[in-house]
């Protein structure tokens, strides 16, 4: 059988050590001579070198055409997901100034589910009690977090508590949700081809998805305008949708979103907004990466009514870190803070808590 990826390992022979192994999640080239991986949460740097920096060039560019697209002067930049699901990045002099730039985000062939992160100590039973709940009590949930925290695992993890019998349309930029329901309707964005045609965006995805009758919108991740379509979509039914967005906390998550929905050009009095964002969006689930590179589900928020104009959130339960050993080593637990104002909702829906 063909290997889907051969032409990587092909291209990236200097690396093709770390492409073949499932314990490493990514690799970052920087320019033909410096590389370093990232297993187990940590990024270490490995002695892999490319012959010159035209031999990595000529070889992001292969990678480039090797899915219909280009990376030279004029398109100096790529973003293509790989037939085996990886995510390649790559940009090259002079804007990247080392030389060309590559990332590779792995594919992981194993989903991590729910059980696994548990195991892992990425949340506890109580923190997936809550997140069961707020899914099956159809909240609107946004997973936030920074980079690489893990959001997109969570987001997946949450959509697996979505009961058989529901409709559900699933929007992303590049496949990387695996629900597993039988009424799974999945859709992936298009870029805009060489001469610059074509595009079809999450927005333009959004209003489709709206005319086929969702029970619950999915969206991989926020990062523009198509902040507002959703808030619309949330605030005119589809309770119990979910999606991601890059943030430093619950309220920064709120306020992410508002700074989105700006970005799609419609003008909507900010205070509109703001009560559009706060009553559209029931709970935060904040995820983190610690200082040992453990990720962990660290915050679970409902959103609360807008005061004087301001978000305001009311945390459910947390992650406190107790201690923090010289080698990195993070230890605490999870605690409950505040009774989730749903929790008679819950009683009465026969929901465990
Ligand atoms: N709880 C976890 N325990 C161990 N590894 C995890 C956990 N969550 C995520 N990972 C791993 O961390 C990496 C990043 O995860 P993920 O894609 O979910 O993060 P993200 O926040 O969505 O990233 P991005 O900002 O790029 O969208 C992946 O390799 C994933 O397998
Ligand atoms: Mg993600």
């Amino acid at each position: 059988m063909e290997d889907k990826n051969s032409f990587l390992t092909l291209f990236l022979a200097p690396v093709a050590e770390y492409l073949a192994d499932d314990s490493v999640s990514e690799i970052l080239i920087n320019g033909p001579s410096q590389v370093y991986i990232e297993r187990g949460g940590k990024l270490v740097d490995v002695p892999a070198k490319f012959v010159s920096e035209p031999a990595l060039k000529a070889a992001a560019a292969n990678i480039a055409k090797s899915v219909g697209r280009m990376l030279d002067d004029m398109h100096p930049r790529l973003d293509a997901r790989l037939p085996d699901g990886s995510r390649v990045h790559a940009v090259i002099p002079p804007l990247s100034r080392v030389g060309t730039v590559v990332s590779i985000r792995k594919f992981k062939k194993d989903t991590l589910t729910i059980d696994k992160m548990q195991s892992y100590g990425s949340l506890d039973d109580g923190m997936r009690k809550l997140i069961r709940a707020l899914v099956l009590l159809h909240k609107n949930v946004i997973v936030s977090g920074a980079t690489s925290s893990g959001k997109t695992s969570v987001l997946n993890a949450l959509s697996s508590f979505i009961p058989e019998g529901e409709r559900v349309l699933v929007i992303e930029d590049a496949t990387e949700l695996q629900l597993q329901q039988r009424h799974i309707v999945p859709f992936e964005t298009r870029k805009a081809d060489k001469n610059g045609q074509g595009e079809v965006t999450i927005r333009d995805l959004i209003h489709s998805a709206l005319r086929l009758r969702p029970d619950r919108i999915v969206i991989g991740e926020i990062r523009g305008g198509e902040a507002l379509d959703l808030l619309q979509a949330l605030n005119t039914g589809h309770a119990g949708s979910m999606s991601t967005i890059h943030a430093n906390s619950p309220i920064d998550c709120l306020r992410r979103i508002e700074t989105c929905a700006l970005l799609s050009g419609i003008d909507i009095p900010l205070s509109a907004l703001r009560s559009q964002v706060a009553s559209a969006i029931d709970a935060v689930v904040h995820t983190a990466r610690l200082s040992d590179g453990s990720r962990k589900v660290v915050s679970v928020a409902e959103v609360l009514p807008l005061e004087a104009g301001e978000y305001r959130v009311r945390e459910l339960r947390r992650w406190k870190t107790e201690s923090i050993a010289p080698d990195g080593a993070v230890s605490g637990r999870f605690e409950q803070v505040e009774v989730p104002s749903f929790a008679e909702q819950a009683r009465i829906a026969g929901v465990e808590l």
